[in-house]
């Protein structure tokens, strides 16, 4: 397995080499992929629903590889949206995907626990993010500070399955070279609470894991 400190760089190489097939993946209609990935889309709804909750949201999506989430939710009103990838190919499928919405869309190229970021956010999103940080807490704690008061973060979390679990291991760490990481209800009440949001809803597992909404008071 890759060191922690290894970590970061294998991700986001991965996630050059990859950009084209994570995002053809939105628009496949195969069963078996499918079946394999209905988190994809239950996620997004999540992002969406939540961007309804609020009136005209500004967004910050951590992770927000090419763009497919913040398709949906600038649709659903948000009247500013910031994505950070330190992907360089998934921003730039981003860049095409979101121009049409203009000077709403900002997107930043960096790792998200270095680069500066401005501002305070109604939502920040965290979706296909945790499944490839060592040190999630760290992540956590960021947006947090980064989330307006009344503001709420939306995270999507892996969980390990007998039935996904071996098979994800086998594809990332051992033929990938990347580090994928599971969490647990508790963990994840646990680090949010810590992080200091106040109410915590930890949404039932499917087969893909967690999808978590935390609110700040
Ligand atoms: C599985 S993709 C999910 C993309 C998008 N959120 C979605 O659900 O369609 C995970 C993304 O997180 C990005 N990522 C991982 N660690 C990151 C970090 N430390 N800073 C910025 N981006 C990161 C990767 O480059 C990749 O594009």
């Amino acid at each position: 397995m890759p060191s922690s400190a290894a970590a970061p760089q294998r991700v986001r190489d991965r996630f050059r080499a990859k950009a084209q097939q994570f995002d053809d993946l939105y628009e496949d209609q195969r069963l078996l992929v499918r079946l394999l990935r209905p988190g994809l889309l239950r996620r997004r709804q999540l992002a969406v629903d939540t961007a309804r909750a609020y009136s005209a949201p500004g967004v910050l999506d951590v992770g927000c590889g090419s763009g497919r989430i913040g398709e949906f939710v600038l649709e659903a009103g948000a009247s500013r949206y910031l994505g950070v990838d330190f992907s360089e190919p998934m921003i730039e499928l981003a860049e095409m995907r979101l121009g049409r919405f203009g000077e709403r869309v900002e997107l930043i190229t960096d790792d998200f626990l270095v680069t500066p970021i401005e501002g305070a956010f109604d939502i920040v999103l965290a979706l296909g993010l945790f499944d490839y940080l060592p040190d999630a807490g760290r992540f956590v704690a960021r947006m947090f500070e980064l989330c307006a008061p009344g503001g709420s973060l939306v995270g999507s979390f892996p969980a390990w399955s007998l039935l996904k679990g071996p098979v994800r291991k086998v594809r990332y760490e051992w033929i990938g070279d990347c580090s994928i990481f599971n969490y647990t209800g508790e963990q994840l009440e646990s680090m949010l609470r810590g992080a200091g949001f106040d109410s915590v809803e930890v949404l039932a597992p499917g087969r893909s894991g967690y999808l978590a909404r935390a609110r700040r008071g």
